[in-house]
């Protein structure tokens, strides 16, 4: 793929502009599993109080949750620029061939982090735990369809 990218034809036409060079590979990989780790590290958190792993605090919560929704506005999607892949990456090469379903799954993921964040506000812990399940479920639903 990337030797499209290579010779004087790539500085003369836009055919440069869908494919990456090997560097920036590197780079976007390490973003996107960045902002995943940001991601992993709030739901986390929440998850062990819903579980009873660790004591739960409605406010600790919250703010766990704005976290989540604050990361979650951050542009995934130009964290995946076609044929992104590296030795280091778990993306599937199905992210690229269906494009659309996987911008669907990231919405889905910044609509229920926004509510979940918006809930958490209201201190119903049992709303808190439903709306958390609702988020998880978004993390999974793109993970099945395009984590390797
Ligand atoms: C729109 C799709 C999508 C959504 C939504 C999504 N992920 Fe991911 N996630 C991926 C893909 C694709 C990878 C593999 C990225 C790579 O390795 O290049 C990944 C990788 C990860 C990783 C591994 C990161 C690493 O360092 O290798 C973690 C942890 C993770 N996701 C957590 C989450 C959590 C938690 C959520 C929900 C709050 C979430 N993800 C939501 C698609 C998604």
């Amino acid at each position: 793929m990337y030797t499209r990218c290579n010779g004087l034809l790539s500085l003369t036409l836009a055919l440069c502009s869908p494919c990456v060079q090997a560097d920036d590979v590197g780079k976007v990989v390490d973003y996107r599993q960045g902002l995943m780790n940001v991601y992993a590290h709030n739901l986390t958190s929440m998850g062990n109080m819903v579980k009873g792993k660790t004591a739960f605090d409605p406010a600790a919560f919250a703010h766990y949750a704005e976290d989540l929704a604050a990361a979650a506005r951050l542009d995934l999607l130009v964290g995946f620029p076609e044929n992104s892949s590296n030795d280091e990456s778990d993306a599937s090469d199905t992210i690229w061939l269906d494009w659309g379903k996987f911008q669907k799954r990231y919405e889905a993921l910044e609509t229920q982090s926004a509510h979940l964040s918006k809930v958490a506000t209201g201190g119903d812990v049992a709303a808190m735990k439903e709306q958390f399940g609702k988020t998880a479920k978004t993390c999974k639903g793109c993970h099945d369809d395009f984590k390797n």
